[in-house]
Parts: C-alpha cells; sequence; structure tokens
C-alpha cells in the first residue's frame, strides 16, 4: 500500500548514474512507489577511465560548476516528492545533480535523498541537497554501498516505510 499515491502526492525519482549503481536504486525505488523516472543525463558525458573521471570531478566539485544537462523535466510543478539520487563523488552528490536541484524550483516539496557509495555513506550531500533547495523538507537519506545495490531491494523497502512513504 503506498501512502503517497493514496493521498493523491505524486511522485519522481530522479537520479544521475556514471556506471550503474545509482540507476539500479532509482529502478528498486520506482518499483516500490510506482513514481515516474527521469535520468539526469549531462550535454557532456563523463570519461569512464576511472582516474580521469575521479580528477574532473573534485576539480569541477572545488570549483562548485554546474554542468548543463540534456533535458529538464516536464512540469516538475505536478510533483509534491522527489527523490533524489545520486553517486557519492567526493562526499558529495555528482555536479549534474547539483544542476538538477539549482535549476528547478523545488519550493515546497520534500525531497528524499539517497545515494550509492564506496564507503563514505551520504558524506556531506544531505547538507549539500539542503543548500541547493533551501526550501525544500530534505527527509533522511537512503546510502547503499555500491556493490551491494543489486540485493538492495528490502532495505529499500524498509527504508520507505521507515521515512513513511510506504506503510
Ligand atoms: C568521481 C568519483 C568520485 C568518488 N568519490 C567517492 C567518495 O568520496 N566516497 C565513496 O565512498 N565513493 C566514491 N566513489 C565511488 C562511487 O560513489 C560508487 O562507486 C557509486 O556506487 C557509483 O555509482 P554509479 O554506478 O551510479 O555511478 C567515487 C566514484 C567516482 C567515479
Amino acid at each position: 500500500m503506498n501512502l503517497y499515491a493514496q493521498s493523491s502526492q505524486k511522485i519522481l525519482v530522479a537520479y544521475y548514474s556514471h556506471s550503474g549503481n545509482t540507476k539500479v536504486v532509482a529502478e528498486q525505488i520506482q518499483n516500490a512507489t510506482e513514481a515516474d523516472i527521469f535520468e539526469i543525463v549531462p550535454v557532456v558525458a563523463y570519461p569512464t577511465d576511472y582516474q580521469t573521471v575521479v580528477d574532473q570531478a573534485k576539480e569541477e566539485i572545488n570549483k562548485n560548476y554546474h554542468p548543463a544537462l540534456k533535458s529538464k523535466i516536464e512540469n516538475i510543478d505536478q510533483y509534491d516528492v522527489i527523490f533524489v539520487g545520486s553517486p557519492n563523488w567526493w562526499s558529495t552528490v555528482a555536479p549534474p545533480v547539483a544542476t538538477f536541484l539549482a535549476e528547478n524550483d523545488l519550493s515546497g516539496k520534500t525531497i528524499v535523498p539517497f545515494i550509492t557509495h564506496e564507503g563514505s555513506r551520504m558524506g556531506r550531500s544531505e547538507d549539500d541537497i539542503k543548500k541547493l533547495c533551501p526550501n525544500s523538507t530534505v527527509l533522511k537519506g537512503l546510502p547503499i554501498r555500491g556493490g551491494s545495490v543489486k540485493n538492495a531491494q528490502a532495505d529499500v523497502n524498509k527504508w520507505l516505510k521507515e521515512i513513511g512513504v510506504l506503510n
């Protein structure tokens, strides 16, 4: 049973995924909530070589760079609850997610972060999300280790119950 669906709250799952882990969790949330899903895609894709992307990400995050996105979500106004997913990059959200949060007016909406990582869990992503959406309510996020995403549906469902999205 879906509380938010019952009370006609409309849910969006928006995520960026560089190597596929965050996409898996995004689909698990969609699966449990029947939400709409939106992949955040930068105009210029990040390199696949690990060290190259790590260096580029460090520089972009230090400069607070917001890369342009390929497409904009239509009618963001219709959503009450927006799950925002990102890999943990240097303890924060990936720059395309920062762009998404900055370029959409999310005032009055409930933002629910989820992060995949390799040890740093949420890092400072919740605080950084709050700074990018000062007029939104940011709920407790879910960190999932990248290597464990395929078996995460039960943890996802448990968390959705904890935060009151599922009953
Ligand atoms: C540029 C970059 C920076 C990263 N920084 C961190 C970090 O600071 N802490 C951490 O635990 N994992 C870090 N990781 C690992 C990713 O968060 C992890 O592999 C994640 O699951 C990848 O998600 P994705 O497959 O959706 O892109 C980093 C990975 C990349 C590519």
